[in-house]
């Protein structure tokens, strides 16, 4: 079943290619999207846009409400669902939920479903699982064509997620629209590029796997990255990581940064390279070691980077896709450099059924 991976894991990486040109032909023929029409009714009359999930799924709808609110001007609230639940919900005038989960079976994701559907608010999940308790309960229901996803850490379903989100963006878009398609046909074809320079994270991952801290941070999608980045790292490999959005980091990590420390930038907002190069600085005054990850024609970081990994050029919104599949290399690497079973991590269980 692992077809020659060591793990699933890795396997499910490198499916990413796949697993998005599935994705995207669902939502994206001959050159236009398509949606189902009641589900483009919704989204085009919605005043306000409500995402919730967990774990990875929460990241997806992070990225989401920036290239939401950006390309379509729609207003977009996030909010992680074991806090939804428990929250007391204002409901907004032409309210729309999105609820996404790979798995369609998280009891929080599910319990805030029925909330929002009690308070008479439309639902659409976003689910990879046919015929999941989600995709039975909500109104309507957007697949992910991931297909099975077997290890803990969520791979090819965060990515295939952040793709489907980013057609709701360009359905809803107020901007032409022909730019945002063209790149988002692209995006599948540019993380194979990444997946055959794996053997360049690997190493980067074998110099830095026993750092006893590491900092991932950005600002706007990039912060959205870093956190998920710190998940997948944290979650299989056991390393205290962290992440902050870059310009936080006066106002209290830079007390943790030392010589022990790794720092991971995630730089792909062209008009913030400026604002993350003194970030850069300072964690290195400090004496961290510091990746930056940007895209290829970027030259800000060369002077202050100790190792720069460089991204195929996109639309700076859609860099997600590409800027976390060097961090799902790098956790797996370290994972299996440091005698882990990535695709079983301690304590963790692939759907969290339970509260
Ligand atoms: O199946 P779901 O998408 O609802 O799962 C949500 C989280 O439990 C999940 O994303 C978790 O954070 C992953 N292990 C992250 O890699």
């Amino acid at each position: 079943e692992k077809c020659g991976f060591e793990h699933f894991m890795l396997k499910e990486i490198c499916e990413q290619p796949k697993a998005l040109r599935d994705t995207l032909r669902a939502r994206y023929k001959d050159g236009s999207l398509s949606f189902p029409v009641q589900i483009e009714n919704l989204l085009e009359n919605c005043k306000h846009l409500l995402i919730t999930g967990c774990g990875t799924a929460y990241h997806a709808a992070m990225v989401a409400s920036y290239v939401i609110e950006q390309v379509a001007g729609l207003p977009v609230e996030v909010l992680v669902a074991s806090e939804l639940r428990y929250r007391p919900h204002i409901r907004k005038e032409g309210e729309v939920c999105l609820l996404i989960s790979q798995s369609g079976e998280t009891a929080d994701t599910i319990a805030s479903l029925r909330l929002l559907k009690e308070l008479g608010i439309p639902t659409i999940a976003l689910t990879n699982v046919v015929g999941c308790t989600l995709s039975r309960e909500a109104d309507w229901v957007l697949y992910t064509q991931a297909g099975p996803e077997i290890a803990v850490a969520s791979t090819k379903a965060f990515t295939t997620q952040l793709l489907s989100l980013f057609t709701i963006a360009s359905l809803i878009a107020k901007q032409e629209r022909s730019g945002l398609l063209e790149a988002l046909d692209q995006l599948p074809g540019k993380t194979q590029l990444l997946i055959d320079r794996q053997e360049d994270i690997q190493r980067f991952a074998a110099s830095q796997f026993n750092k006893t801290k590491v900092f991932f941070m950005g600002r706007l999608v990039d912060f959205a990255i870093s956190l998920e980045s710190a998940l997948k790292l944290k979650e299989i490999s056991y390393t205290h990581s962290e992440a902050f959005a870059a310009g936080e980091l006066k106002h209290g990590p830079i007390a943790l940064v030392d010589t022990s420390t790794l720092v991971v930038a995630l730089c792909t907002q062209p008009s913030l390279y400026a604002k993350m190069d003194s970030n850069i600085k300072e964690v290195k005054a400090r004496g961290a070691t510091a990746l930056v990850i940007t895209f290829e024609d970027v030259h800000t970081f060369d002077d202050t980077a100790d190792a720069i990994f460089r991204l195929p050029q996109t639309h700076p919104l859609f860099s997600p896709v590409l800027s976390v599949i060097v961090s799902q290399l790098y956790a797996y690497y370290c994972s299996v450099l440091k005698g882990n079973d990535p695709d079983k991590p301690r304590n963790l269980a692939k759907s969290v059924t339970v509260e």
